[in-house]
């Protein structure tokens, strides 16, 4: 019985989200005060949600990523007015689209010469449902988003991670996935770029992005939290059925007319995007475990079978170090995928 109440908890919003076997409320994360972050997407939806969330706690310094000026410009006018002129005045935005994987590296050796310290990094941002698509370096844009770009912004900023958490903090770092993740297709073996080009239709090419979110948060708490750097901490998350621009929007891109039930049919049954926000809040302001595929509001889930699969997470960060190397012929020293 409890199985089922987790996972409608996990899912939907409203009353049922309070069925859970673990509860976490955004009130209970804690006070933020000299701390710094970084958030990929913060500007909208769940992202928004999580941004808007540290500020209210009182985070020093917030690093928002993003594409669309308008967009961010809008979510700054909302903290403003809600939060008052002093928080918003703490956000920084930087343009940054991290299908651009050089635009990536410039960035985050940017944040490394502007900030003294990083405590928290959200790798929220992603292409949604969406149809099969190329980058200018002839990457699927699902893995080459929602995937590479966030290792390159993660390993570029890892000397600064490191050096927070051997001063004594804990360094928390969240990659956004999604139950989706179990459509993934049961060979996907992550052994060459031919296999992630290859069309999975919609579903399919998010389901596998949302998949290595997992898998690369399982490497990392193998290759660096339990290889030295105990205090600094990676886990992905799943935010439940959320209401946004890409469950209301994009999805009609993928699906015309079945997009219709996704977008309205099931609105009144999604999360909002600070229900949404929970999971990531709670992987990078409490939890101090790493290496967990965490779902709403606090519930860690094992994942499918391929989400637990180290030989595959090995397969992953291989092709994901040599697919970078190759495409951008750029030295990336430390990809958080040497042994
Ligand atoms: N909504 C759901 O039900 C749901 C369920 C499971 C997982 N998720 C995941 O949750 C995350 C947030 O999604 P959301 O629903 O909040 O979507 P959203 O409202 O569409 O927000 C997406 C955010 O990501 C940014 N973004 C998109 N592509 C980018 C790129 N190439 N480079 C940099 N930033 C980019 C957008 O910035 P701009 O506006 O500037 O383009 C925006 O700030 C995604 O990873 C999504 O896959 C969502």
């Amino acid at each position: 019985m409890q199985t089922i109440k987790d996972t409608l908890a996990e899912n939907f919003g409203g009353p049922v989200s309070k069925l859970g076997s673990r509860q976490f409320k955004l009130d209970e994360c804690p006070d933020l005060s000299d701390k710094v972050a970084v958030v990929t997407g913060g500007s909208e939806g769940i992202g928004f949600g999580v941004t808007y969330t540290l500020l209210k706690h009182n985070i020093s310094k917030l690093y928002i990523l993003s594409v669309s000026k308008e967009v961010v410009e809008g979510a700054k006018d909302v903290m403003a007015k809600e939060l008052g002129q002093d928080k918003a005045d703490r956000t920084v935005w930087i343009q940054c689209d991290l299908a651009n994987w050089m635009r990536v590296k410039e960035v985050a050796e940017n944040i490394k010469r502007d900030a003294p310290r990083l405590d928290i990094l959200v790798n929220n941002a992603g292409r949604g449902i969406m149809p099969a698509e190329m980058t200018s370096y002839g990457v699927d844009r699902h893995m080459a988003v929602n995937h590479m770009g966030h290792v390159i912004l993660t390993s570029h900023l890892l000397p600064l991670m490191k050096r927070t958490a051997e001063n004594g903090a804990i360094v928390r770092i969240s990659n956004q996935s999604s139950n989706l993740h179990q459509k993934a297709p049961s060979d996907t073996k992550f052994a060459t770029l031919e296999e992630i080009n290859r069309d999975l239709g919609p579903n399919g090419q998010y389901a596998r992005s949302k998949l290595a979110a997992i898998l690369y948060a399982r490497y990392f708490t193998r290759k660096v939290t339990r290889n030295g750097f105990p205090n600094l901490l990676m886990n992905a998350t799943h935010p439940g059925f959320v209401s946004s621009k890409q469950s209301r929007t994009d999805i009609f891109d993928a699906f015309p007319l079945a997009g219709y039930a996704m977008s309205h049919g099931i609105e009144p049954f999604k999360k909002d995007q600070f229900e949404g926000a929970v999971p990531t809040v709670y992987a990078v302001t409490t939890t101090e475990e790493s290496g967990q595929y965490i779902c709403p509001p606090a519930i860690p889930e094992p994942g499918s079978e391929l989400a637990q699969s180290d030989e595959l997470a090995d397969s992953l960060m291989e092709l994901t170090r040599k697919v970078i190397s190759e495409k951008t012929g750029a030295p990336f020293d430390d990809l958080a995928v040497n042994d």
